[in-house]
């Protein structure tokens, strides 16, 4: 399964909002995202958001660990999984599958991504925050 990514549909973006009522976010630069890191980003408008770069791909989860609420975003990443600051649980990026407890209770939240002009964006429902 995979929910998340950079957004072939971002490519038709009028069209993907007018059919999901996406909305995209700026979030951050490329710049503030190297390959091989994370970064945790709180929004005013829109829920916190857990950023990856994986090899050049950038990857969005929410940012609230179901455990008990970490960081995930302040985490450490290792190829596509992310483990969680606070105790350890570990998540794949592209999926929000957790490792530990793959039932999907355990599951975080992912995010469509795109990338545009150096700008990272991420993809909420309308309803949001
Ligand atoms: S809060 Fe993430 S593992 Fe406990």
């Amino acid at each position: 399964m995979t929910c998340n990514g950079n957004d072939d549909l971002g490519k038709v973006s009028p069209l993907f909002q007018k059919f999901t009522g996406m909305q995209y976010h700026d979030v951050a630069t490329l710049e503030d995202l190297e390959p091989g890191t994370c970064l945790s980003i709180e929004l005013d408008d829109a829920p916190g958001v857990a950023l990856f770069n994986v090899d050049g791909e950038i990857l969005a989860l929410h940012n609230t660990c179901p455990h008990a609420g970490g960081p995930l975003g302040e985490g450490t990443l290792d190829g596509e999984v992310v483990e969680c600051p606070w105790h350890g649980w570990e998540f794949n990026v592209r999926t929000g599958q957790c490792i530990e407890n793959p039932d999907p209770e355990w599951s975080v939240p992912c995010y469509r991504t795109r990338v545009e002009n150096g700008v990272i964006q991420v993809a909420f429902p309308p309803e949001t925050p």
